[in-house]
């Protein structure tokens, strides 16, 4: 039912990794140690209304802003008489490869949906949010929005019409990412990407995809060790990401299952059994950064159940 007393809600919007090495647009994990905070309210002026971004320079006006397009895709299918204000803390920077669109397009949707009573599942708000992945790189692609909306593991088998599925998380699977701070525009990362695949490629390709799948069902590390592999995207961006192969290395020699570019980078994520492992594998990848002048933060993160968590009703 509609909370038609309650004037906003504010959330939290986590960051998420694309693509998990093998599944490019296909795999991602929603993450809970990094996100954006942001509040929406009803307005009694139709639309979206952009009222602040702290954090980040980004544009206010509604149909330049993954926020503001998702929104009102969602008001367009759902009443386009209804109006909303959105307020953002961006800590996900745009351009990192964390779902930083994702995470603006996924709370906001999700929070429009809370304040309406929930008429929509996280599933189904996700061609909501899809729209602000198009506004940011121009491909609707949901292995991002995904995630962030539902938690955990996703699989998205289709986008048109949208199959997607949500896959278990084994329990000690913790995520270690760093971010380089130098921009890769996804839309630049997915121009460089060659159009055609050889058949012996393609076929490592979903052998590695289906049993990762399998892996998290099983809980089965070691496979899923072996199933981390991209013969078809890694090679190709790694080029663009400084001291990727020496952060692999380290990744691997600190005892990481795999690890691999995250989205569309430069963020690169490694994936761990437990704690203390995935603690030494972001020791390992700060010794390699810490050598070169390029300013980089890390996170160490366990997956993240739920998508988009509500913090506090608004009055
Ligand atoms: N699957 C997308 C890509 C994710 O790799 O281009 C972008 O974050």
């Amino acid at each position: 039912m509609e909370k038609v007393n309650l004037q906003g809600v504010r959330l939290f919007a986590p960051a998420s990794i694309a693509n998990i090495s093998c599944g490019f647009d296909v795999l991602g994990l929603c993450l809970e140690n990094i996100g954006d905070y942001m509040e929406i309210r009803r307005s009694e002026k139709a639309g979206i209304h952009i009222t602040s971004i702290k954090g980040q320079d980004l544009p206010l006006e509604a149909k330049k802003n993954v926020a503001g397009v998702a929104g009102l895709a969602l008001l367009e299918a759902h009443n386009p008489q209804l109006g909303f204000e959105i307020s953002i803390e961006k800590n996900i920077k745009p351009g990192s490869g964390i779902g930083s669109s994702a995470a603006s397009a996924a709370g906001t949707v999700a929070g429009i949906n809370y304040l309406l009573g929930s008429p929509y599942t996280n599933k189904q708000l996700i061609p909501f949010a899809m729209e602000g992945e198009r506004l940011a790189c121009g491909t609707a692609h949901a292995d991002n929005v995904a995630p962030t909306l539902m938690g955990g593991f996703t699989l998205v088998r289709d986008t048109n019409p949208l199959d997607v599925c949500a896959l278990p998380t084994p329990l000690e699977l913790t995520a270690t990412v760093i971010h380089p701070k130098i921009e890769v525009k996804t839309a630049d990362a997915r121009a460089v990407l060659k159009k055609r695949v050889t058949l012996q490629t393609a076929i490592q390709q979903w052998a590695n995809v289906g049993a990762l799948v399998s892996s998290l069902y099983e809980e089965d590390y070691e496979l899923l060790s072996r199933s981390l592999v991209d013969e078809i995207v890694e090679p190709i961006r790694s080029i663009l990401i400084p001291h990727f192969s020496k952060l692999k290395k380290a990744c691997s020699d600190a005892g990481a299952l795999g690890s691999g570019i995250s989205g569309s980078g430069p963020s690169v994520f490694a994936l761990s059994k437990g704690m203390t492992t995935a603690n030494k594998v972001a020791n390992a990848m700060h010794e390699v950064y810490a050598k070169t002048d390029i300013p980089y933060d890390i996170y160490v993160s366990p997956v993240k159940s739920t998508g988009v968590s509500f913090l506090e009703d608004l009055s």
